[in-house]
């Protein structure tokens, strides 16, 4: 059957089907998403905190992302794949931009690419339209966007209009030449439900939500949240599962058996000397 396409999203979308989105940094995980039945699979920067052991999204390089990004194309059969650009790897000149948004598609096999757009962002509208142009599916990602993270000065929710937020009408207002420009999706992270349902209403292609309430066309959430493999519990999020203790169950039943001399036991042994 093949990945899903932009006119499979599209349909899903013009039949009100809420959309869903999760990411996956690693193949064995990719794997698990896309058999759990995701629509798309972002290989987001968030890699940088929630798989490379950074602080945050600001060091990834582009050649982690486009590793990340291959490593969940070479496994990934039904879900759309995203590659997200990293800080940097746009918007320094059109012709980088360009050249590194063609390597997530070129070389990584991602089926589309997620660029940040800060409020009236005209250098990155201005990339979308090229790569849009030239045959690139984008997804634009608004509101409390991480490679901004010093500039806005912490994790504040974005659409409230205060010091720390901008309005609901930049938001609005950059969706929109964001959808003129083609982006075929855009993220809203971290905004006012009310940014999220204004933003939904003024265009015309679907919008991802994580923690822009319920009134948007789909969802997106990190995977390590959702599978409890994080440090960190967000109110945006949900835990479905809770890997850590899982995980460190295992490793402690496999210390407990190897320091035991239960394993390996004479089945996991080749022509074994004697028999347990
Ligand atoms: O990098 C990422 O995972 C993201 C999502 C939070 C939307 O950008």
């Amino acid at each position: 059957m093949g990945r899903l396409s932009i006119p499979d999203i599209n349909k899903k979308y013009e039949n009100g089907e809420t959309l869903t989105m999760l990411t996956a940094y690693d193949a064995p995980i990719a794997r698990q998403v896309d058999r759990g039945g995701v629509d798309m699979i972002l290989v987001g920067d968030s890699a940088g905190d929630n798989h490379l052991g950074y602080d945050d999204t600001i060091p990834v390089t582009l050649e982690e992302a486009l590793s990340n990004t291959a490593a969940v194309d070479r496994t990934v059969e039904d879900a759309m794949v995203i590659g997200d650009m990293p800080f940097l790897s746009y918007g320094t000149s059109l012709e980088e931009s360009i050249k590194n948004a063609g390597k997530f598609m070129k070389e990584a096999g991602a089926d589309a690419v997620k660029l940040e757009t800060a409020p009236y962002g005209e250098t990155t509208i201005k990339i979308v339209s090229r790569l849009t142009e030239l045959g690139m599916p984008v997804v634009g990602h608004i509101g409390l966007t991480p490679q901004r993270m010093n500039q806005i000065g912490g994790g504040y929710v974005q659409g409230r209009g205060d010091e720390s937020s901008t309005t609901v009408g930049a938001l609005v207002e950059t969706a929109e030449q964001l959808e003129d420009t083609g982006a075929f999706s855009i993220i809203l992270e971290a905004v006012t439900e009310e940014t999220g349902k204004r933003v939904t209403e003024a265009v015309d292609v679907p919008t991802i939500g994580i923690g822009a309430g319920r009134y948007v066309d789909g969802q997106v959430l990190v995977i390590t949240d959702v599978l409890g493999l994080s440090e960190e519990s967000y109110q945006l999020s949900k835990q479905y599962a809770n890997l850590n203790s899982v995980i460190q169950d295992a490793v402690e039943s496999y210390v407990d058996d190897v320091r035991g001399g239960n394993f390996p036991a004479s089945e996991n042994v080749f022509d074994a000397i004697d028999k347990d």
